[in-house]
């Protein structure tokens, strides 16, 4: 069983020492221009963006979302662990048209992306919701340091000191490029708000015009509950993570920091949030 250990540094923006050490292979991987990337800061819906994209591509038929597993059918590109394939191993063998995720903010991304002017798919959520949901992470993903009190955790992320680094840089990096590339920025709020709007937004997108029946699929199977008990979405075949601390498809609904933020850690997030986000039009509804 792998340990937690220290988050190493990849021009400057921490990471699980794993990854790092295999940063070379993220380096010199390949894109090509029909790969399709999803990209998100941890904890905003990747999965979930994830499932919808696959089974957009496969005209809502479950068949593949239920027998392979959304990390291989969605491959991690810089993720690498001793017990299964790398994500570019897994990118390597795929031959078109791959679904790709990942976690990096613009300012490393591999140039490969840019050059072969890849599409990407780019889900935010709003930052409180995102610390809850990563420090529920940071316990049960146990390759992660120890995330300590959840006081301790919450200054940690508003210090950047979490794997991939600081939120509002991510988020506001790709808010940026999302004028000069093909990238279609979306928000975990409004996956929540109105899914089907948010999955035509995705069709339309990827050029594909669907039936109203084939989209009414997609809800239904992507929906939280049909992820939570589908093995093949809900992370229960991954190594790396106990699950009987706390799930990976966990509680799936917006609002959830109101349980955890005392009221001191509130204003303090909130003074946070002004500070990093006083330079840009990018707003978050909490
Ligand atoms: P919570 O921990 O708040 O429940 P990621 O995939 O980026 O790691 O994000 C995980 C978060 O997305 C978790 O949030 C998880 O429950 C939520 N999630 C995953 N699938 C979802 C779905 N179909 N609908 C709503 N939320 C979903």
């Amino acid at each position: 069983m792998e340990k937690r250990t220290r988050l190493k540094l990849i021009s400057e923006m921490p990471i699980l020492k794993a990854f790092a050490d295999n940063w070379e292979n993220v380096v010199q991987f390949q894109a090509k221009a029909d790969d399709l990337l999803i990209c998100t800061y941890p904890k905003s819906g990747t999965t979930w963006m994830s499932e919808i994209v696959d089974l957009i591509r496969n005209g809502g038929e479950t068949e593949k979302s239920q027998n392979k597993a959304i990390f291989d059918r969605v491959p991690f590109l810089e993720c690498v662990g001793s017990t299964m394939p790398s994500g570019t191993e897994l990118l390597d063998k795929l031959d078109f048209r791959r679904v790709i995720k990942t976690h990096l903010p613009i300012s490393i991304l591999p140039e490969t992306f840019l050059e072969k002017n890849c599409k990407v798919i780019y889900v935010a959520r709003n930052p409180k919701d995102v610390a809850v949901s990563y420090y529920h992470f940071y316990r049960m993903s146990y390759r992660h340091p120890e995330p300590g009190t959840w006081d301790e955790f919450l200054n940690s992320f508003m210090e950047g000191k979490v794997s991939f680094g600081s939120w509002s840089s991510h988020v506001k990096g790709w808010w940026k490029m999302r004028q000069q590339r093909d990238i279609l920025y979306l928000f975990y709020e409004d996956m929540q708000e109105d899914p089907r709007r948010e999955i035509k937004k995705v069709m339309k997108f990827l050029g594909k015009d669907l039936s109203d029946e084939v989209l009414e699929k997609i809800h239904q199977n992507s929906s939280f509950q049909a992820m939570k008990n589908n093995p093949m979405s809900n992370f229960s075949t991954y190594p790396y993570m106990d699950q009987s601390v706390s799930p990976f498809m966990r509680k799936g609904i917006c609002g959830d920091w109101k349980n955890q933020f005392t009221v001191c850690q509130n204003e303090k997030f909130d003074e946070y949030y002004r500070r990093e986000m006083s330079d840009t039009d990018l707003s978050f509804r909490m």
